[in-house]
């Protein structure tokens, strides 16, 4: 049974590269061994994370990722069964949400996810892979 997980976070001090690049490198070995597909996009001091893959291997993800220091405020926005994978190429791809990024000024102006919908992130979600060349 797959599901689809959406969730946002903040956070805990300056998004560095170290920092970016740590939880990338665990992400893909570990995501690729569990059959989790999924995008990570972070910016402005926030995190919106969708993963991808059975509803119990994400679910111990999840468990784990909510205990991370290197977030907080992490609330969960959407969980839903699927029947096909959104992002079946990317065992985590990265985006980077600027707000000088035209997309975000033209089409998600008022940009705040924690006070966006699902449907919302969503579709920012999709605009900023549609423009970027994701990293896999
Ligand atoms: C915003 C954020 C997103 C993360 N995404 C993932 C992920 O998709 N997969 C993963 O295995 N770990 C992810 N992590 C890291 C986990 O919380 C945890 O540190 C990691 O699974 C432990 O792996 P390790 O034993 O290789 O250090 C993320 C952490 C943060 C802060």
């Amino acid at each position: 049974m797959l599901i689809r997980l959406l969730y946002i976070s903040r956070a805990v001090g300056a998004i560095t590269t170290t920092m970016t690049g740590s939880i990338l490198a665990s992400a893909r070995v570990h995501n690729r061994v569990a059959g989790i597909t999924g995008v990570l996009c972070q910016g402005q001091g926030l995190f919106i994370q969708i993963l991808e893959g059975e509803r119990s291997t994400v679910n111990r993800l999840y468990a784990t990722l909510i205990k991370d220091k290197r977030h907080q405020d992490v609330e969960l926005v959407a969980i839903e069964e699927i029947q096909t994978r959104r992002f079946p190429e990317w065992s985590m791809a990265h985006v980077v949400i600027s707000e000088n990024d035209p997309i975000v000024q033209l089409k998600h102006p008022e940009f705040d996810p924690f006070n966006a919908t699902a449907e919302d992130l969503l579709s920012l979600v999709d605009d900023l892979l549609a423009q970027s060349s994701p990293i896999h």
